[in-house]
């Protein structure tokens, strides 16, 4: 399959570009995907003077990954995006494989005359032989001039060797690269950005490890709010093996000194960031200015199981909505990450249904005059007797559901994409995930995130999250609050129809 680009662009900027763009089937309508071929890995996401970029991993030929180049799109809210020219193509040295980007405030590299700049960290793929590289930009990231020094660092025979992220470390006044590495993370420092000293490794014992280590992150935030009590974060996706199959995402918490990173938990506790198959290479904003103050991130809304054969056209793969990142106590004092979806996303809300302290039960659908393909929902359900209580999504007839539902005996939550739509591309993408979440006094807080051909679930203040694509009919449109063998008190529900982001 080859499509050019600038076919597409030219019929957009056509007459019908207000009415069409964006409205084939399955395009989502509040997640960022590319117009059009291959799309993986966000990379590059930085905010500077008022714009947040995000590049990703991108074949402009094809719908098949391929030669790697970094797509880019520029976003002043982080919901809204403009897709801008390629920002880096292969060259001599190779393809452009994940990394990240930071703003060089301090000119500490010297490519910038005093003044301020980007610059992009990545690895450069030729032959299988891996080595990182970097590139800076004097324009506010529209052009990209590749360091004539590169690679910064050579590969001393390590085959998987890649997806450097680099932030600046204040305490120790440094550059910081956190790389993946087989299956362990390596610490680089630097001053400069151009010269960089293997300081350390982490992981060959602890965590997951059912497949390669890929896009690690790396960043410090407060427990509970709390700036006097901060706790380090160690991202890190594993090719293969995860939680809920496939490709996915395990963190560390711990500490780290510029140098070493000291796990706090057991080497073989594992921290599971979503439940659901579809969250893969997530990657956090650098430069987000301190008067915000939040860690922001998206992932690659996809599996390695199946991204080159999902059913879409003429692009393949969105990312995640962004999701701000926190350190939360539980009740069993255990610190833990819990996500949610930025706040940006009120603007978007439009209609809103609303239930309050209504009683719901068998075969009485209180959604029942609810039609849509793209919502919010936000509910808080205390279990009175029911043995099952939940959500059937993106609904049609008898035949198509995505269910979203509390098992009470079991004392699980569950996603089930069983019957979501279109599954024969794969036989890995039926199937359901299944996470222990015992309630505390009956309650259950299910925040969910409804597109085109996704399922974004949060539950209890973002404690759990489990992301999902799905590929029902377009006329699949009923939403159903389901019970099973008793009632519910619905506390509160609001559902929120979201506006497309994208006309
Ligand atoms: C993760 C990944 C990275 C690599 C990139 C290549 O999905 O395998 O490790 O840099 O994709 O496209």
């Amino acid at each position: 399959m080859y499509i050019v680009r600038s076919d597409i662009m030219a019929f957009t900027k056509g007459m019908e570009q207000k009415t069409t763009y964006y409205t084939e089937r399955y395009r989502p309508q509040f997640h960022f995907t590319p117009e059009a071929n291959w799309m993986n890995d966000p990379n590059g996401m930085v905010y500077y003077e008022g714009e947040y970029h995000l590049f990703y991993q991108y074949h402009p030929h094809s719908l098949k990954w391929g030669p790697m180049h970094w797509g880019h799109a520029i976003s002043r809210d982080m919901v809204h995006w403009e897709h801008l020219p390629i920002g880096l193509e292969p060259d001599e040295l190779g393809t452009i494989f994940s990394g990240s980007a930071v703003v060089d405030w301090n000119d500490t590299s010297g490519l910038f005359q005093g003044k301020s700049g980007l610059v992009a960290i990545f690895t450069h793929t030729k032959d299988e032989l891996q080595r990182q590289s970097i590139a800076y930009s004097h324009d506010k990231g529209r052009t990209w001039i590749k360091y004539a020094g590169n690679p910064v660092i050579e590969n001393l025979g390590i085959k998987d060797f890649r997806d450097p992220k680099v932030f600046w470390h204040e305490e120790t006044n440094r550059w910081v690269m956190v790389l993946a590495a087989g299956q362990k993370v390596m610490f680089y420092s630097s001053t400069n950005l151009l010269k960089w000293e293997f300081v350390s490794e982490f992981g060959s014992c602890d965590g997951a490890h059912g497949g390669v280590w890929e896009c690690p992150d790396l960043f410090e935030l407060p427990v509970d709010g709390n700036p006097n009590q901060k706790k380090w974060v160690l991202q890190v996706d594993l090719g293969d093996g995860s939680v809920a199959g496939g490709s996915g995402g395990q963190y560390f918490l711990g500490t780290f000194d510029g140098k070493t990173f000291l796990n706090d938990h057991a080497p073989s506790e594992i921290l599971w960031l979503d439940y659901g198959k579809d969250f893969y290479a997530t990657q956090s904003f650098s430069d987000i200015p301190e008067e915000d103050g939040r860690r922001i991130w998206m992932a690659w809304m996809s599996n390695w199981k199946y991204a080159n054969d999902v059913p879409t056209f003429p692009w393949r793969s969105a990312m995640s909505f962004p999701r701000e990142v926190e350190l939360k106590t539980m009740s069993d004092g255990q610190v833990k990450l819990v996500q949610k979806p930025i706040r940006e996303i009120e603007t978007i809300r439009t209609e809103i249904v609303k239930i309050a302290n209504e009683v719901g039960r068998e075969c009485d659908n209180l959604l029942a005059d609810v039609q849509e393909t793209l919502f919010e929902i936000e509910a808080e359900i205390e279990l009175l007797t029911a043995s099952e209580f939940g959500f059937k999504l993106r609904k049609s007839g008898m035949e198509q559901e995505t269910l979203v539902g509390y098992d009470v005996e079991k004392q699980v939550l569950v996603v089930d994409r069983d019957c979501s739509g279109e599954h024969d591309f794969s036989e890995h993408f039926k199937g359901s995930n299944i996470v222990n979440l015992p309630l505390t006094n009956g309650m259950l807080k299910l925040r969910i995130l409804v597109d085109t051909s996704s399922v974004e679930v949060f539950a209890n203040e973002g404690e759990i999250a489990l992301t999902n694509l799905i590929f029902p009919d377009k006329e699949g449109q009923d939403v159903e609050l389901y019970v099973k063998g008793g009632e519910v008190n619905v506390i509160s529900l609001n559902l929120y129809r979201l506006k497309t982001t994208w006309r």
